[in-house]
């Protein structure tokens, strides 16, 4: 088992890898970062924060959000990025670089990096590559995803005012889904929360998973049928199947979209104060006429937090706030 770093109120200088990192003061802290870079973005305010920073954007799989969300932060704050989409493409990985040089290497010309990887663990690697930079995962495999869980968190907490005490719902694949491995580990942090996890047999959290978050003091409560879903869930968390962590077409096709959100099952289970959410991309497990339903925030909140708490994040990680 993988042993972070604690960030204790101290974010500068520290590579941010998993949820296993935070306390609720330190989410405390960042969450109130974010209520001043969200004004900083909302307004257009010419902001010098990051003026003279340059962070690498090192990408070795695709992202929407993540990405863009993390380009938009750091140039809203008048920092500049290193793209490096699909490095096994288009950098020096072709001929043959390994992850460890190809770190100090953008070390050397950036002051951090964000990496997002399809290899579980990818970016501790990384970490201990860099010998001055922090380094930032943006999703390792099917590991962790820890800015997603902070956008998350920060949409739950801005809806309800707080992050316990609440009953949730995660639905889809939670073997291979490392924004609900991150997810489960931030609401671990807060007492009385627990969580319904909806899922294929075949997608349940792994054993190890699932004894480290009960362990942790979450209530887990595991259901494969929308029938067994709790009519007072303050959200719903659906996400996609990842078809790319599967080893051939059968085994997706026998699985995805087990579970739908339609109009029906929403006003059949659902509750009218709560929010639902998604990570996205989404492949059909949330009907489109859903986005115009008021609680649905997937398209709306849920993504403008994703670049408000990446400007706050990425300006603590510098010492810049
Ligand atoms: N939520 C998320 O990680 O989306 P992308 O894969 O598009 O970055």
């Amino acid at each position: 088992m993988a042993h972070f770093d604690k960030i204790n109120g101290k974010f500068k200088g520290k590579d941010i890898l998993s949820l296993d990192q935070f306390t609720p003061k330190d989410l405390e802290i960042i969450f109130s970062f974010t209520d001043k870079t969200k004004e900083i973005a909302k307004n257009a305010q010419h902001s010098h924060v990051l003026s003279g920073n340059i962070v690498t954007l090192l990408f070795y799989e695709p992202s929407s959000r993540t990405f863009g969300s993390f380009a938009a932060a750091i140039k809203q704050l008048g920092g500049q990025t290193i793209d490096i989409l699909n490095p096994q493409q288009f950098s020096s990985v072709v001929k043959g670089e390994t992850l460890e040089d190809t770190i100090r290497v953008f070390e050397a010309y950036s002051d951090a990096i964000v990496i997002r990887h399809s290899d579980i663990g990818t970016a501790q690697k990384a970490a201990e590559a860099a010998s001055f930079v922090p380094v930032i995962n943006a999703g390792d495999g099917i590991g962790e995803h820890p800015t997603q869980a902070l956008l998350d968190l920060y949409t739950i907490f801005e809806k309800f005012g707080r992050l316990d005490n609440l009953t949730a719902v995660i639905a889809g694949d939670l073997l291979n889904g490392r924004t609900v491995h991150s997810l489960i580990r931030g609401l671990s942090l807060y007492k009385n929360n627990t969580i319904y996890l909806l899922s294929p047999k075949e997608l349940k959290l792994s054993v190890y998973d699932k004894d480290t978050f009960i362990k942790s003091g979450i209530k887990l409560i595991e259901i494969q049928n929308e029938v067994d879903l709790p009519a007072d869930a303050h959200f719903w968390y659906w996400t996609r199947v990842q078809k790319e962590r599967f080893q051939n077409e059968k085994t997706y096709q026998a699985v995805k979209n087990k579970f739908i959100v339609t109009p029906e099952m929403l006003k059949k289970y659902g509750s009218k104060d709560m929010i639902l959410m998604h990570p996205l991309p989404r492949v059909g497990e949330i009907l489109p006429v859903i986005d115009e339903d008021p609680r649905a925030v997937y398209l709306k909140s849920q993504i403008r937090n994703g670049m408000y708490i990446r400007m706050a994040l990425i300006a603590l990680v510098l010492g810049k706030l």
